[in-house]
């Protein structure tokens, strides 16, 4: 049920983001109303959604969908593809991968070491969709740039509309170039959240009871109940 019920969050993002910026989004799918900045991509379906720590830290959560049909997503954590942090992601049936990169140049990225990336649960794929949430530590400074602590920055996004990397299963494999890039503003500051810790908790064991403090989702109810299905993974997959 978690996995389906992010079709629906899906119609709140297009009617919460503009054709530049992040705008608000909401995850209506778990028992914790999760919120990021998220900017997504009328033409392809895609969207990327960050969400930050209250006290500025070195990490992040990326929650970002795609039409299942989509080869590969990635991002700039400093919008432009040269000189900046590159996450390269897809699915491979259940398994989300979250690849680091770099380049200085217009040219297939190398794999970039340094950023921790843990797969979170509810990735994976079901029949329209997929879906990959991650936390991503050491990841908000690399070489002389970083994410600035608040205030609004630019992120860069692409994509493959179909082919997926050479071997899916391999975080290192080789990556085509994307069919589609961009780049949108989001505001750092309106993606921290005092309730970082609590998604994370959440997303790295969803069986694990909540504690009694935590406030209801702040969304409407959903009135249609999706039938049921798995939750297909929590892969943890380490660079260091
Ligand atoms: C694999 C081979 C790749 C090649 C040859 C390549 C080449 C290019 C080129 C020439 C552009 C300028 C716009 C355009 O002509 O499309 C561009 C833009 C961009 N690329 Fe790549 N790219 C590759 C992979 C990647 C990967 C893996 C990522 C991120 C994970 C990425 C992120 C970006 C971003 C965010 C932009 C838009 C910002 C900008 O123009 O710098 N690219 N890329």
């Amino acid at each position: 049920m978690t996995f389906l019920l992010w079709t629906i969050g899906l119609l709140f993002a297009v009617i919460t983001t503009n054709a530049q910026s992040a705008g608000t989004w909401c995850d209506a799918s778990t028992p914790v109303a999760m919120c990021f900045q998220r900017y997504s991509d009328a033409a392809s379906g895609v969207g990327w959604g960050y969400a930050f720590p209250t006290t500025p830290g070195d990490d992040f959560i990326g929650f970002w969908t795609a039409p299942v049909a989509v080869g590969w997503v990635g991002a700039s954590l400093g919008g432009s593809m040269k000189s900046n942090l590159l996450l390269a992601a897809w699915t491979n049936d259940a398994n989300a991968t979250v690849s680091p990169r770099f380049t200085t140049v217009y040219a297939p990225p190398a794999v970039y070491s340094g950023p921790i990336i843990t797969i979170l649960s509810s990735s994976g794929v079901n029949d329209t969709h997929q879906r990959i949430v991650f936390h991503c530590a050491n990841c908000t400074s690399w070489g002389a740039s970083s994410i600035p602590q608040s205030g609004s920055t630019t992120f860069g996004y692409v994509l493959h509309g179909t082919s997926k990397p050479v071997d899916p299963a391999d975080a290192d494999t080789v990556i085509q170039k994307h069919t589609a890039s961009g780049k949108f503003t989001i505001d750092i500051s309106a993606a921290r959240s005092d309730q970082y810790p609590l998604y994370l908790q959440y997303l790295l064991n969803p069986a694990t009871p909540l504690p009694p403090s935590i406030p209801p989702p702040t969304i409407p109810p959903i009135s249609s109940s999706p039938s049921p299905t798995s939750i297909p993974l929590t892969t943890v997959l380490q660079r260091v």
